[in-house]
């Protein structure tokens, strides 16, 4: 298994990003309402194993300073090989420099994050509008 990782929004598989938001029990979304928010995305990484989608990752950013990485996902037959790991530090890779860079993990990914050196915070404050993410 060889996989590459592309920055590339053009000719994407729509339908396999929500099959694979799917297949790790989030809820589906919208397709024109996705495709919108990625292409607001700052960083992107689609992670490929020869043509099919594996994964995905990407940040919501203003470019300079503060940065979130947000929908990490691996297709769970492609999870505990690194995949995962690796769109994480490429993506916060990209914004070294930043005064701030953050995300959101349920209870049971908070190991994934501070295994990779990734340290909670104590004083962060959401707004969390979605039920689904009420134990973040
Ligand atoms: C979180 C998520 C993206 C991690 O992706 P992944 O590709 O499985 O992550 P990795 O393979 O890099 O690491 C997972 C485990 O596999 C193991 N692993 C990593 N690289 C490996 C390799 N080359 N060979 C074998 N095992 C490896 C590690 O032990 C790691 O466990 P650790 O956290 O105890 O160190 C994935 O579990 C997922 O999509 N979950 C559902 C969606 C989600 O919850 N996303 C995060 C939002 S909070």
């Amino acid at each position: 298994m060889k996989i590459h990782y592309t920055t590339e929004l053009t000719g994407i598989d729509w339908q396999r990003i929500n099959e694979l938001i799917e297949l790790v029990g989030w809820p589906e979304r919208d397709l024109k309402d996705m495709v919108l928010a990625f292409e607001k995305s700052g960083y992107l990484r689609i992670a490929y194993d020869e043509d099919k989608i594996v994964g995905i990752g990407r940040s919501v950013d203003d470019g300079k300073y503060y940065g979130m990485i947000v929908d990490l996902i691996v297709d769970p037959a492609y999870q505990g090989c690194g995949i995962g790991s690796e769109m994480l530090s490429q993506l916060r890779k990209e914004m070294d420099g930043y005064y701030n860079v953050c995300l959101t993990a349920t209870q049971s990914k908070q190991e994934f994050y501070q295994n990779r050196g990734w340290k909670k915070s104590k004083a962060a404050f959401h707004w969390s509008q979605n039920k689904s993410n009420s134990d973040q």
